[in-house]
């Protein structure tokens, strides 16, 4: 669990940074790491969190799905230009990511455009496509197959949430006198450093 510090602080934050640019507060960087040992990173969407997490949604059989499955240790970074001076506002997350329940997806994919439904269904994400016709050939099958009902949540979609053992605040300064504020969890609790910028 987050310790309520953290936590508010994040939300205090991330509320700040909606209000400033909008929903391009809630891109995120997701590096990880698979069998390989090579970190790979990628844009995600922080789509909710709480105590216990940050939560993004995506294809599990996709590349960072696949790395995820193979090492779980994850780290986000979310950088927000518009909040403060001299760069902006960095948050740095690692953790470790592990699968949201079939009920928590469900409930999200259900809120997402139909047509945002139907391309889950339809792309094999982070596979060789052979050509754009393909994906469009796919969309409209599905399209064919869910008309008049309810698109259901494919099996291979969903979110996971990155439960965190280190959180980094860092406040742009004037001069590159930046702030950095590190949490660590530790067996006596969420513990909190400075550190040089
Ligand atoms: C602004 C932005 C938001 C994105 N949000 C998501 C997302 O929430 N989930 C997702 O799977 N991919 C998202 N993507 C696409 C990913 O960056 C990436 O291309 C895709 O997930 C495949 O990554 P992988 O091959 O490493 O698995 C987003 C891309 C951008 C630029």
């Amino acid at each position: 669990m987050l310790d309520s510090r953290i936590l508010n602080n994040f939300e205090t934050l991330y509320n700040a940074a909606l209000e400033a640019s909008g929903s391009d507060a809630t891109a995120m960087i997701l590096a990880t790491a698979g069998a390989d040992g090579r970190p790979r990173s990628r844009v995600v969407l922080l789509k909710h969190f709480d105590a216990k997490g940050f939560c993004f949604y995506t294809n599990y059989e996709s590349a960072k799905g696949r790395e995820i499955a193979a090492n779980p240790a994850v780290s986000l970074c979310i950088h927000w230009q518009g909040l403060g001076s001299g760069g902006g506002t960095q948050v740095r997350i690692d953790g470790y990511a592990e699968r949201l329940s079939a009920e928590v997806s469900d409930v999200y994919f259900a809120t997402r455009p139909r047509g945002s439904q139907i391309g889950a269904w339809a792309s094999l994400q982070s596979q060789t496509l052979d050509s754009r016709a393909t994906f469009e050939a796919r969309y409209a099958q599905y399209e064919r197959e869910f008309a008049g009902r309810e698109v259901p949540r494919p099996p291979h979609w969903g979110g996971y949430r990155v439960t965190p053992d280190r959180v980094e605040f860092w406040y742009g300064a004037d001069y590159r006198l930046h702030e950095r504020e590190c949490w660590e969890r530790t067996e006596n609790g969420w513990q909190s450093r400075l550190l040089y910028p």
